[in-house]
C-alpha cells in the first residue's frame, strides 16, 4: 500500500505542480485511478534483493559517527550468555570462593569429574594430585599437591577459581571446560581428597583393606584357571 501511494504521489501530484492543462486536471482523480489499478494488476512488489539496505560495514552519512552498523544496545547480552548465576560461573561469593556446589553431586558428576581431570589436570597434578604429572617430570614448575592441609580445607570455589582465571604458572581453563565440567573437577578433586586422606574408619563395614588376597579352591594348574573361593562377608579380625 505505501508502494502504491508513493507512486501515486510522485506521478500524478506533481503533473498538478507543473499546472497541467485543465482537461488533464479534471481527468486526475480518474487518472489515479487508472494507475493505481494497472500497479495492481501488475504487481507492485519490491524484491527482497532489491531493497533499501546497507552492505556490511558499509559508510553511511545517516550516522554522526559514519557507520551504517550499530553497535549493540548498551547492556545487550547474546543469547546463553546472561550468567545470571553468578556463583555458578565464578565460584564466588562478593569476593571469596564460596564452600558449595551449584548442582548436586552424583555419581555421573564424578566419574564426568574424573574424566576430566585426568585429560585437563593429571599432566600436572597426577591422577592422585600430588603434583608429579607427565609435564612435571618432564621439566615444568611442581604444583602444590592437593593432599596439603591448606588444599584440603580450601572451599570449593577456590578450586573452581582456580580454573577459571589461572594461578601463578598455572593456565587458567576457562575456555577448554564449560563451567559445569568445571563444578564436576571441583567434586572429583575433593573425592581425591578424601580418599587420599581416608582412615579405617571411612571403610564401609564388611569391607577389608587392603582387601585380602583371593583364595582358591584350585589352584589351577596353568592350562586350567585358578578356581576363586566366593569371598565371605565375615569380617576379619584386623591387627
Ligand atoms: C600445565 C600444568 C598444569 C595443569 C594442566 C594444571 N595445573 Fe594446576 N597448577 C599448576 C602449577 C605449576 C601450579 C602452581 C602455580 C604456582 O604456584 O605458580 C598449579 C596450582 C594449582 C592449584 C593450587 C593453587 C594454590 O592455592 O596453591 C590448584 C587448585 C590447581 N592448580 C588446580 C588445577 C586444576 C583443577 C587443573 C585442571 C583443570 C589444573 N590445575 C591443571 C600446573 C598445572
Amino acid at each position: 500500500m505505501r508502494c502504491l501511494l508513493q507512486i501515486v504521489g510522485r506521478h500524478v501530484i506533481p503533473s498538478e505542480a507543473s499546472s497541467a492543462s485543465l482537461k488533464l486536471q479534471m481527468a486526475r482523480p480518474l487518472n489515479a485511478f487508472a494507475l493505481a489499478l494497472l500497479m495492481i494488476s501488475l504487481g507492485c512488489r519490491q524484491d527482497m534483493q532489491d531493497q533499501p539496505r546497507f552492505k556490511p560495514l558499509r559508510e553511511s552519512d545517516f550516522y554522526a559517527d559514519l557507520r551504517s552498523a550499530r553497535p549493540p544496545v548498551e547492556g545487550t547480552v547474546a543469547r546463553g550468555q546472561l550468567h545470571e548465576d553468578a556463583y555458578f560461573y565464578s565460584g564466588r561469593i562478593g569476593n571469596n570462593p564460596g564452600d558449595y556446589m551449584p548442582f548436586p553431586v552424583t555419581q555421573n558428576v564424578l566419574v564426568r569429574g574424573q574424566e576430566r581431570y585426568n585429560i585437563h589436570c593429571a599432566p600436572c597434578h597426577s591422577r592422585l594430585g600430588e603434583g608429579n604429572g607427565m609435564i612435571v617430570q618432564r621439566g615444568f614448575r611442581h604444583p602444590p599437591s592437593f593432599h596439603t592441609d591448606r588444599l584440603r580445607k580450601a572451599p570449593l570455589g577456590y578450586f573452581f577459581d582456580v580454573m577459571t582465571n589461572g594461578f601463578g604458572a598455572m593456565p587458567d581453563y576457562a575456555s577448554q571446560i564449560a563451567p559445569d565440567d568445571r563444578w564436576r573437577i571441583v567434586a572429583y578433586i575433593r573425592a581425591l581428597q578424601l580418599s587420599q586422606a581416608a582412615t579405617m574408619a571411612d571403610v564401609p563395614e564388611g569391607q577389608n583393606v587392603p582387601s585380602a588376597p583371593p583364595r582358591f579352591r584350585e589352584p589351577g594348574s596353568g592350562a586350567t584357571l585358578p578356581e576363586i573361593e566366593p569371598p565371605s562377608n565375615k569380617i576379619e579380625e584386623r591387627k
